[in-house]
């Protein structure tokens, strides 16, 4: 079925942003005819740099881009001090916790804190420039201090998503060989404490030879152990820090932070961003995406833990001098109507999240919205994955009441900020089309010789260009990120950004995503690299081999579906304590995320006579479709009709 066409609500037009496509394309047509000047003007425009950039964007050593060069700049000045002229009194973050708690900070008293906190990171815990410190927090607002906080001293900040596991966060902190842990004794979820710090104390029982220190903060107030020498409170050090510290000078290409993600490998990438580059493009894609007004009040859901929640709850947001909501609990708790009461509450103005909360909540909560007044609301976004059109529709109307607009935004932890997303007062969209790429990113859907592909046709998403937000490297493995991303496509001899999602380009150039090319799912709007779940599954000890492969679900958008051979011959009467088994190595070494939602036994995989596993197959009888494709280069193509009967066998189809 073709969507109608939604156009942009002409109330809001006139004070948009972009009011309009012919501004859109007007940009664009800039950025084509002198890109650099393009970026530079904005780059002057946006930063408050201490020191003027040289160069604008440094191409001799492609893919390894550098821009700005010669500029000197705080990232924590950009985000907090700059607005203490005009924004002192302003509310920067205004926090909810699970329990409905709440507190506010205003620009002023988030400098204080960040400085404070910067100054604890520098005397007491000696964290001196490009020092990694890794963040295993809740949603608090000190998660958002910590960050700006190693800004201001110039550390590099990883944070560590704390649906994590001990496993799990012991090999970013390896990887990263960072020196300060910091964490929170626990929080609040579903108005029940939960614990963080000794997830840290397990991941530091070994290997971390590099750890000097671990910060603790007081959320839940629930007793935790602490190990002398090691261990501090955050809240008793830093009653006697100064709330006065300068900003360390940085260099335009200076690392910000490391957001590790999933690959197609066994092992996360350390996905690195730059200073300069970075900021520039999440504070213009929160004004022109969110279309950010003074007095808005604006929402993400995320967690600060994926790059959603870097880019669009902490530095987008408050590079913009924005006023960001940050909340600790779930959407369904105490009911399915939290998110719509609080959007009440603060009278919020641009509303982000996932198609999966939007799905579960329409699910839960179909009459939660016309409880509440949410009138305040101008925008809505989406991330995470394609919007399927009824969840698109219910968003709309009851959400937004019909008069809203949607922005689906199509982007990546490496990409920083949106790339592909509808401007909100001025694409015409249609649900589940991310539209068009933003001013200055040149996206293409090209064929693997790097051709355009015909309109209609399946192709990959690729950006031709080097933009300023983009990736910089993997941490400590440049090979793997000219591999991981500029190994398959190339246009005119020039390394291209491959960004591992299959998209279709129609005739007037609304670019449709169709999901990932390579071995990763997209579970719940986070990305699950397949390698990564099988070998966890692979350590439980009688688990021969395994494959995993992602399945549609109603809610999640993909489940993980596994395919799993056991050494030795009866296991089947055993199999619902294997399952369990199985789910609980998984969650130990990645975290509840990553259990399966079915587990099918099966004799053996599909594999080629060169030994390669055929996904195609498995992602085929997975949604219990017939097998058409050409099975005779199996090694045994008999083993097809025995997975089948597994899988009826467990009732699955
Ligand atoms: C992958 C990136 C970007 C923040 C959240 C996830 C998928 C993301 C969309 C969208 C269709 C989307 C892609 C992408 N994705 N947004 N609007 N429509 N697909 O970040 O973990 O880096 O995952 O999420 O497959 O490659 P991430």
């Amino acid at each position: 079925m073709v969507e109608k066409f939604y156009y942009p609500n002409p109330a809001h037009t006139a004070q948009a942003a972009i009011k309009n496509m012919d501004e859109y394309h007007a940009l664009m047509t800039e950025a084509r005819e002198d890109y650099e000047g393009f970026w530079a003007r904005y780059a002057r425009e946006k930063i408050d740099w201490f020191k003027p950039f040289d160069s604008v964007l440094d191409d001799s050593n492609a893919p390894f881009y550098r821009w700005f060069d010669g500029g000197q700049l705080n990232i924590a000045h950009q985000c907090v001090d700059r607005h203490l002229l005009t924004r002192k009194n302003k509310a920067a973050i205004i926090f909810e916790g699970d329990n409905g708690d709440q507190r506010i900070l205003t620009y002023r008293e988030l400098a204080n804190e960040v400085n404070k906190t910067a100054n604890l990171l520098k005397n007491r815990f000696e964290v001196v420039k490009g020092d990694r410190v890794v963040l295993y927090m809740p949603m608090i607002p000190e998660a958002a201090v910590m960050m700006l906080a190693c800004a201001k001293i110039g550390a590099i900040h990883s944070v560590v998503f704390g649906g994590f596991s001990a496993e799990a966060l012991r090999d970013r902190i390896v990887d990263a060989e960072a020196k300060l842990i910091v964490t929170a004794d626990g929080a609040f979820r579903k108005g029940q404490p939960y614990m963080l710090k000794p997830i840290v104390d397990e991941a530091l029982s070994r290997d971390c030879e590099a750890v000097r220190y671990v910060c603790v903060v007081e959320r839940n107030g629930e007793e935790v152990e602490w190990k002398a020498g090691r261990d501090y409170s955050y809240n008793e050090l830093i009653k006697s820090e100064s709330a006065r510290c300068d900003a360390a000078i940085m260099e335009s290409e200076d690392p910000l932070f490391l957001l590790y993600t999933s690959g197609s490998t066994g092992k996360p990438k350390g996905v690195q961003h730059s200073s300069a580059g970075y900021i520039l493009w999440a504070q213009m894609t929160m004004e022109w995406v969110f279309d950010l007004k003074e007095n808005d009040t604006y929402w993400c859901t995320a967690d600060v833990g994926w790059i959603t929640g870097h880019t669009y709850i902490v530095y987008g947001p408050l590079a913009a001098g924005a006023t960001t909501v940050m909340f600790e609990g779930v959407p369904t708790f105490p009911d399915a109507g939290r998110c719509w009461k609080m959007i009440e509450e603060y009278q919020v103005n641009q509303f982000y999240t996932a198609p999966t909360a939007i799905r579960l909540l329409h699910k839960m909560g179909e009459h939660e919205p016309q409880k509440y007044d949410m009138s305040s609301l101008r925008i809505l976004g989406t991330v995470g994955e394609p919007i399927d059109p009824p969840a698109w529709r219910w968003y709309h109307e009851k959400i937004g009441g019909g008069d809203c607009a949607i922005v689906d935004t199509y982007w990546q932890t490496e990409t920083g900020g949106h790339v592909i997303s509808p401007l909100p007062f001025a694409t015409p969209v249609r649900p589940s089309c991310a539209t068009f790429p933003l001013p200055g990113i040149m996206a293409e859907v090209i064929d693997k010789e790097g051709h355009p592909t015909p309109a209609g046709e399946q192709g990959y998403l690729c950006i031709t260009k080097p933009w300023p937000s983009m990736i910089r490297t993997i941490w400590g493995d440049q090979e793997r990120f000219v591999k991981s991303y500029f190994g398959d496509c190339a246009k005119e001899g020039k390394p291209v950004y491959f960004s591992g999602d299959g998209a279709v380009i129609d005739a007037e150039g609304y670019i449709t995503i169709t999901g990932r090319t390579d071995d990763v799912i997209n579970v719940s709007g986070h990305r699950m690299g397949t390698a990564e779940v099988e070998s966890a599954i692979k350590k439980h000890p009688q688990v021969a081999a395994v494959a995993v492969v992602g399945k549609p679900h109603p809610i999640k958008g993909e489940g993980i579906f596994a395919y799993v051979v056991m050494k030795g011959e009866d296991t089947i009467s055993e199999e619902i304590e294997l399952v369990q088994e199985i789910n609980a190595v998984i969650k130990k070494e990645i975290g509840a995320i990553a259990l399966c939602d079915s587990m099918i036994f099966v004799p053996d995989l599909p594999k080629t006579r060169s030994g390669k596993i055929m996904r195609r197959i498995l992602r085929a009888l997975a949604k219990g479709e017939e097998i058409t494709q050409d099975i005779s280069t199996l090694e045994d193509p008999s083993i097809v009709d025995k997975i089948k009967n597994c899988c009826k066998g467990a009732g699955m189809h």
